[in-house]
């Protein structure tokens, strides 16, 4: 088969400007930094030594109290330094690692957190704005000391959280089931994964109802993409399944969402881009398991041949479903998917998804929530999170009440809870789809999946969470 890719968007991450590792500066350039780091204490505050011909300018950001300084810290300050210098039009950086903070060893988990942060810094999505509306950005980078290893390693997480967010970021237009499946296909072939892409009757052959239906007010048709990785020279420690919700524009359907609550929804395909970074990343870093990225794309619009509340669906996995709310779709997309996972046997699955927007009431806007009944799994994650510096919080899935509102009247589950509690009842919901057997995690990060304003890692737009955590989470096992 031949793929054409005249029409694949081009996201593919372009780092601007050039990150250079130099050696150690010398013992005089050592003390002329220090001198000057007397009044840094505070985060944020940034002081710049005036530069002329002679002697270059030098900068200074504080990373706040001393003993609250992580590698986290580290890393946001970082990318807080880059942009402050760009703003000032500084365009070819320099910084000494070794003189940081002299708590800090620049060691390899140090070296990765600012390698990470100057991509992140660096970043911004300015593809469809015209050459004056451009900001300055780095020319080159110098990174004087640290760990090599642990700088490569930040080098790979940064692109692969700029290619995240690149393809979150793009708009409707731009992204839909099948240009999702060229960027996926090509990410196969650059980064050595098997690619296989199911399209709209395979999706109906396997009986993949509650997906197919999501998607049959669009005129673009659904797509199922699974990719593999498999690490080359070690045998793999376990496999696990990544899962994320691929909805490219959810409007709500025939219970049209209102402007306001529209107008973001082309970041209704979050999970599935943070599917594709891990893939990547996981690939670059060579990491020692075997890792199956699936998504149900599809795009939720309002049409004669949409689906219906009051729509009974039989899922893959053979349950009914009585369809409550069309705006309601990324648990059904998601129940399909998540049986397909269960079926490739997977010791661990895990899905990310912009699934409801109570998780930002429960949890605000800077925490996403965790459901998983697993201890270990869920420990696991949770851990990872706070290395990742992702903030993540597990809510609980023992409520019988809140779970009776799930059962349906002409279907055997409803797809919405009566009863609140929007982000757990929908976890409960997925749970009907995932083999038992098997640990599962759902990750809602509908709360913190984009971001209106620059801070740390994040720039105006798709934030890439949860890539970091799952990245960190696979690292470790
Ligand atoms: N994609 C939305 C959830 C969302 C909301 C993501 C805000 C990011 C920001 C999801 O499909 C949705 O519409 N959920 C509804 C569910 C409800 C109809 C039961 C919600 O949360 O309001
Ligand atoms: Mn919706
Ligand atoms: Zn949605």
């Amino acid at each position: 088969m031949t793929v054409d890719f005249s029409n694949v968007p081009d996201v593919d991450t372009q780092v601007r400007g050039e990150i250079v590792f130099e050696d150690m500066p010398s013992s005089h350039e050592l003390e002329r930094f220090r001198a000057l780091s007397k009044d840094w204490g505070k985060k944020g505050k940034v002081v710049l030594s005036a530069g002329n011909l002679n002697e270059p300018a030098l900068a200074f950001v504080g990373g706040g109290k001393k003993g609250r300084f992580s590698n986290v810290t580290l890393r946001s300050v970082t990318a807080d330094f880059v942009r402050l210098c760009t703003a000032h039009s500084f365009t070819r950086l320099s910084l000494a690692l070794s003189v940081i903070d002299s708590a800090q060893d620049f060691s390899w988990a140090s070296s990765s957190a600012v390698a990470e942060g100057v991509i992140a810094g660096n970043y911004r999505f300015e593809k469809y704005l015209g050459e004056a509306r451009k900001a300055t950005a780095l020319e080159s980078f110098a990174l004087v000391g640290g760990d090599m290893d642990g700088l490569m390693r930040g080098h790979v997480l940064g692109e692969a959280e700029s290619y995240v967010k690149n393809i979150g970021n793009e708009p409707g237009n731009v992204i839909n089931p099948l240009t999702f499946e060229l960027i996926a296909t090509q990410l196969s072939g650059k980064f050595d994964l098997d690619c296989h892409v199911y399209g709209e009757s395979e999706i109906i052959e396997l009986g993949m109802n509650a997906l197919w239906h999501v998607g049959k007010g669009s005129t673009t048709p659904p797509r199922l993409v699974h990719l593999t990785y498999k690490p080359k020279e070690v045998e793999a420690r376990k496999r696990i399944a990544i899962v994320g919700k691929g909805v490219t524009f959810d409007s709500g359907g025939l219970c049209v969402k209102t402007q306001g609550k529209m107008k973001n929804m082309k970041l209704d395909k979050s999970g599935a881009c943070v599917m594709l970074g891990v893939m990547r990343a996981a690939s670059a870093l060579k990491l020692p398991v075997e890792l199956h990225g699936i998504a149900g794309l599809v795009e939720n619009m309002p049409d004669g041949s949409s689906y219906r509340p009051g729509d009974v669906i039989r899922a893959m996995n053979g349950k009914t479903i009585e369809v409550q709310d069309t705006d309601a779709e990324g648990r059904l997309t998601l129940a399909d998917v998540l049986t397909f996972a269960s079926r490739v046997e997977p010791d661990v699955i895990i899905d990310v998804a912009t699934l409801t927007g109570s998780v930002s009431t429960a949890l605000g806007n800077y925490t996403a929530a965790l459901m998983c009944e697993d201890d270990a799994l869920s420990e696991a994650l949770l851990k990872s999170s706070v290395t990742a510096g992702e903030r993540l919080h597990r809510l609980p899935m023992d409520d019988e009440l809140l779970y009776e509102g799930l059962r349906g009247d002409h279907g055997d589950l409803r797809q919405a809870s009566p009863d609140g509690g929007g982000a757990i009842s929908a976890g409960m919901f997925l749970r009907e789809f995932v083999d038992g057997a098997k640990p599962w995690a759902h990750i809602d990060m509908a709360s913190t999946a984009w971001y209106d304003r620059e801070f740390g890692v994040y720039t105006k737009g798709c934030s890439a969470y949860s890539m970091r955590t799952i990245v960190e989470y696979l690292s470790g096992l």
